[in-house]
């Protein structure tokens, strides 16, 4: 085992036994639904970053993986959508961490009538060498744990998630990313880096680490403020801005000329005709703004047309579009 995890296990099995305000992203999960509670003791130890939660990924859905379940809020919101025997498996590499994990989901059934502790299989495991067979699992699920790992640790994590998903499947991120590269001294920090601090890559390495794991299509769905690294505390020369992202990321073949990359970004064509196509596959009607994909959107911007207006990324990528 290298050193940092080791660290990681220490943080983590003291945040399983006692709520550790300093890795919160948030007390208030990113939203509430209709008739669900989260236990408080389940909130005080929500150690992720935005969401991982879409109803629209788990539509077909029929077995959701999440991997470092932690306290086991999002495990619990997921089952909200799923009310499943067995429908979420969530993964840990502490057993301290299941427990807590365990009992704040019995807590959880005690105050919410619909759900039942059987909706979530708590499983011990290591996301790198997970304990599943491949093409198993519909939705494959983490929140702020891919951050923490080197970068080999993070190939093969993300190697296995694109394993156990069957094609089409769909995994979903959400993580810390950095504005600028972070100096080698805090990300050697292995106490930073298990916090959720000096870890993060800049998003264009994040996402290429995504098609590397042979991922063809990915979404960015959030970008929000998350940290300041700042220069005081850190010895640094300016403050460094860290983001917490959504991304979703589908299991389908990587396309010749390139993954396809979602930012946001949307074509509209203003023409006299009622629509225009490019030949590719990519039919534009008069007045309807699309989401493109990053590689669409330069190839429409190559052909110097002034019919065709794209607008930038918002990086809120929901399928695009007006509505
Ligand atoms: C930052 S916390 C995030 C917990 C949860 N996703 C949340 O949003 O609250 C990271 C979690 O991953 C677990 N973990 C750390 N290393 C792991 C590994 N290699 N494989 C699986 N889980 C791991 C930790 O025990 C901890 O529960």
């Amino acid at each position: 085992m290298s050193d940092y995890m080791e660290t990681v296990d220490a943080v983590y099995s003291e945040a399983a036994d006692a709520p550790q305000m300093a890795l919160c992203c948030t007390l208030v999960p990113p939203w509430k639904l209709p008739g669900l509670s989260v236990p408080k003791g389940m909130l005080e130890r929500n150690y992720g970053c935005g969401s991982t939660v879409n109803p629209r990924d788990l539509a077909d859905a029929e077995r959701v993986l999440y991997v470092g379940v932690g306290a086991g809020m999002e495990a619990l919101q997921l089952s909200y959508f799923l009310r499943r025997q067995g429908a979420v498996i969530g993964l840990d590499r502490l057993q301290d961490m299941l427990d807590t994990a365990g009992s704040l989901l019995r807590e959880a059934s005690a105050e919410n009538d619909w759900f039942d502790p059987s909706f979530v299989e708590l499983r011990r495991g290591d996301a790198r060498e997970l304990p599943l067979s491949s093409e198993s699992v519909d939705v494959a699920a983490q929140n702020c744990l891919f951050n923490i790992f080197e970068r080999g640790d993070l190939r093969d994590a993300l190697s296995e998630m694109h394993r156990v998903l069957r094609p089409a499947g769909k995994l979903v991120l959400s993580d810390p990313v950095s504005s600028v590269p972070i100096p080698q001294r805090l990300a050697d920090d292995p106490r930073l880096r298990a916090q959720c601090l000096s870890g993060a890559l800049q998003l264009d390495e994040y996402l290429q680490a995504i098609v590397d794991a042979g991922f063809g299509t990915v979404e960015v769905r959030a970008r929000r403020p998350y940290r300041v690294l700042d220069a005081r505390r850190h010895d640094l020369r300016q403050d460094i801005l860290l983001e917490s992202i959504e991304v979703a990321a589908i299991k389908d073949p990587i396309p010749d000329d390139g993954p396809c990359i979602f930012t946001g970004r949307s074509a509209i064509y203003i023409g006299d005709d009622e629509c225009f196509d490019d030949g590719k596959g990519h039919v534009l009607m008069r007045d309807m703004p699309m989401g493109v994909c990053d590689k669409t959107a330069s190839a429409l911007g190559s052909l110097g047309r002034d019919d065709i207006v794209l607008t930038p990324p918002t990086w809120h990528y929901s399928g695009d579009g007006c509505c």
